[in-house]
C-alpha cells in the first residue's frame, strides 16, 4: 500500500473526522475533573438560596424544572435565545444590501434586545437542572453554561454598541456570540442525546400482562420496599399503610433506585434528589423529576400480593378491589 493511501486511510471521511472531533471534546471535558470544585460550589450555593426561600423555593424550582409540565421547561425556553438571535445575524446581513439599512438595523436591535432577556431565561432553566447532574454530565454542563455566559455577554456589548452608533463593532460582536451558542448548542444537545440529562430514565415499563403473583403479603413490610420481577421488567412493592403500591424500579429522573426510597406524608420519594410521586398515579409531584413513575394495579388474593399493568384505580391492595 503507498504511503498515500495509507494517509487516506487515516484521515477517513469527513463525517467521521467531524464525529471523532464531537467524541473527544466530550471526553476530554467528561475528563475535566478541576471543575467539581466551582461545580460544587455553584450548586451549594443554588440549593442554599432555594432552602432559604422556603415553599416559593420548592415552587420555583418546580416551574423551572418543568415539573408542572410533565416535560423538562430548559429546551423549550432555549429556542427563544437561539432563535432571536439567529434573526438578528439574519437581519444583519440583509442590512448590507442597499435600501432599507435604518429599519433592518432597528429591527436586529429589538431581535437582539429578546435574544439577551430569553438568554436568562434559558440560563436560570438550565443552572436548575444542571444541579443535579453527576460527573460527566455535570462538567460537561458546566462548560456549556459558561459559553452561553460568555455568547450572552458578547450580545449584550453588541446592543450597547450598536445603540451608541458602532453597529460594525456591534455587528461583530453578536455574529462572534451566536458562533459561540452554536458550539455550546452542540454540549446541550449531548448532555441530553449522548449522557441522558433530562430524559426519562425510568426504564422499560410492564405493558402486557395478567394478574401475576409476585411476593406473600407477610413478606412487605412497612418502611422496607421490595424488588420484584414480572415480564422480565423489575419493580418495587412498598407499604403505605393497609395499602400495597407496586411501581417501577427506576427514577424516572436519574433512574435512583427506588427501592431505597420511602414513602412521607403519601408520597413516594426517591432517595437521590427528593423527587416526590402520588404513588397512585405516579405523577411527579415535587421534582426535579418532570415524568411520571409507572405504577401498576395491586392486589392480594390468599395472602400473596398479585400484580397487573394499568393504573391503579384508587385504593390500592388491601381491598382486593381494581379486578
Ligand atoms: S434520581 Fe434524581 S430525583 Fe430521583
Amino acid at each position: 500500500m503507498s504511503p498515500h493511501l495509507r494517509s487516506d486511510a487515516r484521515v477517513g471521511p469527513p463525517e467521521e473526522n467531524v464525529r471523532a472531533v464531537g467524541e473527544r471534546v466530550l471526553s476530554v471535558l467528561g475528563r475535566q475533573s478541576w471543575l467539581d470544585r466551582p461545580g460544587y460550589r455553584l450548586e451549594h450555593a443554588l440549593g442554599f438560596a432555594l432552602a432559604a426561600c422556603g415553599g416559593a423555593g420548592e415552587r420555583t424550582s418546580n416551574l423551572l424544572h418543568g415539573t408542572w409540565l410533565g416535560h423538562p421547561l430548559h429546551p423549550l425556553v432555549v429556542a427563544l435565545p437561539t432563535g432571536a438571535v439567529a434573526a438578528t445575524v439574519a437581519l444583519d446581513v440583509a442590512a448590507m444590501l442597499p435600501g432599507h439599512q435604518s429599519g433592518l438595523r432597528e429591527g436586529s436591535r429589538v431581535t437582539l434586545g429578546v435574544g439577551i432577556l430569553a438568554s436568562l431565561a434559558a440560563a436560570t432553566t438550565g443552572v436548575n437542572d444542571w444541579q443535579h447532574t453527576k460527573e460527566q454530565s455535570r462538567r460537561v454542563g458546566l462548560v456549556h453554561g459558561a459559553l452561553n455566559a460568555v455568547a450572552t455577554a458578547l450580545y449584550v456589548l453588541s446592543w450597547s454598541d450598536r445603540r451608541r452608533g458602532r453597529h460594525v463593532r456591534g455587528v461583530a460582536a453578536s455574529a462572534m456570540g451566536y458562533g459561540i451558542t452554536a458550539a455550546s448548542g452542540y454540549l446541550g444537545a449531548s448532555l441530553v442525546y449522548r449522557l441522558g440529562v433530562g430524559v426519562d430514565q425510568s426504564g422499560p415499563r410492564w405493558e402486557n400482562g395478567q394478574w401475576t403473583p409476585l411476593l406473600a403479603e407477610a413478606a412487605l413490610e412497612a418502611g422496607q420496599p421490595q424488588r420484584v420481577e414480572a415480564g422480565g421488567i423489575g419493580l418495587v412493592l412498598l407499604r403505605d399503610g393497609e395499602d400495597v403500591i407496586a411501581v417501577g424500579e427506576l427514577c424516572p429522573h436519574q433512574g435512583a433506585p427506588i427501592v431505597d426510597g420511602w414513602i412521607d406524608r403519601g408520597q413516594l420519594v426517591c432517595p437521590w434528589h427528593g423527587s416526590r410521586f402520588d404513588p397512585v398515579t405516579g405523577q411527579v409531584v415535587r421534582g426535579p423529576a418532570t415524568a411520571p413513575l409507572p405504577c401498576y394495579q395491586t392486589r392480594i388474593r390468599a395472602g400473596t400480593i398479585e400484580v397487573r399493568p394499568g393504573k391503579p384505580t384508587g385504593l390500592r391492595a388491601a381491598t382486593g378491589a381494581g379486578e
